[in-house]
């Protein structure tokens, strides 16, 4: 499959005005993504739970121009207030993705967005919140190209949402989503991500992410100059190889259970992506005082209580807590005690894996 399987042929029905509206999660790698190359393409590939209660819900109305306009149209609103600064990075995506879904000039659009989860809560909002507008834009597609079928409509909805922030590829289906080609994973792609293709043990059903809020300010890094960072990076092909090995390791685990092992690489994928930040021209440490805290109290908690509670992280200081559905209590306990006094305002996030975005 190329990209040109995804330009339209002409519409067969015409659309005037409507809106339409999806609800879509965040998603959180287990083998993280870093580093690019194209479009948007990952230089290795990546599989991550689909969340549930982190979601952004996207309405979009749109109405037929009258005239020929060369600009966009576009009003983006979050929580009910015009935010204008949002614009330029949907025109963006709108550009990357025109020769895809030919009919954009033709409208104008008033995008209503809101996300579950606090706004400045340190979460990434790009992958729910592209891959919310990626939605919307298809489900319009899909209206004026009936007889879409639903194996293309996730594609096509994961593809588009890829070139507005790779990672959002990830958050269409779920609850495990593999994006980037790799050899032992069967229909895998570099262009979208797909649901994993393989029975996966009853261990991993439901599984808890309780994401600990450390530090809720400004990504210190953008995704955009951290991805940079990998093209003349010292360790960047080691890396890459790193992630595929770690693919090939966590797809019998997923298979048979075996919670230790996935510990292992799960811990090790999240400090491999801060190691990579750590080691890039110029460096940053974007783990806080806190998060080592909250790894070494998770880890003195494993030993003593051999329970298969453990970390991952995103390009942040917060830490997402994952453990098995039958901890849950427990866990809980042990957060409430130990680890939420390292948490800004004493915030989490108590969230577990989702099945994906749906339309409302
Ligand atoms: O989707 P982006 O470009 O914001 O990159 C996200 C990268 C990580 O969140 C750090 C890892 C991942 O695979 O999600």
């Amino acid at each position: 499959m190329t990209e040109l399987s995804f330009i339209p042929e002409p519409y067969l029905k015409k659309l005037d005005k409507g809106s339409v509206a999806w609800r879509s999660p965040s998603n959180i790698a287990l083998v993280k993504y870093w580093g690019k190359y194209g479009e948007q393409l990952p230089k290795n590939a990546s599989i991550s739970f689909t969340l549930s209660n982190c979601y952004t819900k996207t309405t979009l109305w749109f109405e037929k121009r009258t005239t020929e306009v060369s600009e966009y149209e576009i009003e983006l609103y979050l929580d009910g207030k015009r935010e204008e600064s949002f614009e330029p990075k949907i025109l963006k995506f709108f550009e990357r993705i025109k020769r895809y879904l030919p009919f954009l000039h033709d409208y104008r659009f008033r995008i209503k967005t809101s996300n579950s989860f606090p706004h400045s809560s340190g979460i990434a909002s790009s992958a729910s919140g592209m891959s919310a507008i990626a939605l919307c834009l298809l489900k319009m597609e899909r209206e004026m190209q009936p007889g879409m079928t639903e194996e293309y409509f996730n594609e096509k909805a994961s593809f588009l949402a890829r070139l507005g922030s790779g990672s959002a590829c990830r958050s269409i289906e779920g609850p495990l989503v593999v994006w980037g080609e790799h050899p032992e994973i069967e229909g895998s792609s570099n262009l979208f991500g797909i649901k994993f293709p393989y029975a996966v043990h009853e261990n991993f059903r439901n599984y808890q992410d309780t994401i600990l809020l450390v530090d809720k300010g400004e990504k210190q890094v953008s995704s955009t100059l951290g991805h940079d960072l990998m093209h003349d990076h010292p360790f960047a092909k080691q890396r890459f190889e790193q992630a595929k090995d770690n693919l090939s390791r966590l797809l019998p685990v997923l298979k048979d259970g075996d919670l230790s092992i996935f510990i292992e690489i799960v811990e090790s994928e999240a400090l491999s992506l801060h190691a990579m930040m750590l080691t890039s021209t110029p460096y940053f440490i974007l783990m806080k005082p806190n998060t080592l805290e909250i790894i070494n109290r998770i880890w003195n908690y494993r030993k003593e209580k051999t329970s298969k509670v453990c970390f991952t992280l995103d390009a942040g200081a917060n830490v997402h807590v994952l453990y098995p559905e039958i901890e849950k209590e427990a866990i809980l306990d042990f957060i409430k005690k130990e680890l939420v006094h390292f948490c800004k305002n004493g915030e989490f996030i108590e969230d577990h894996t989702g099945l994906g975005s749906i339309e409302l």
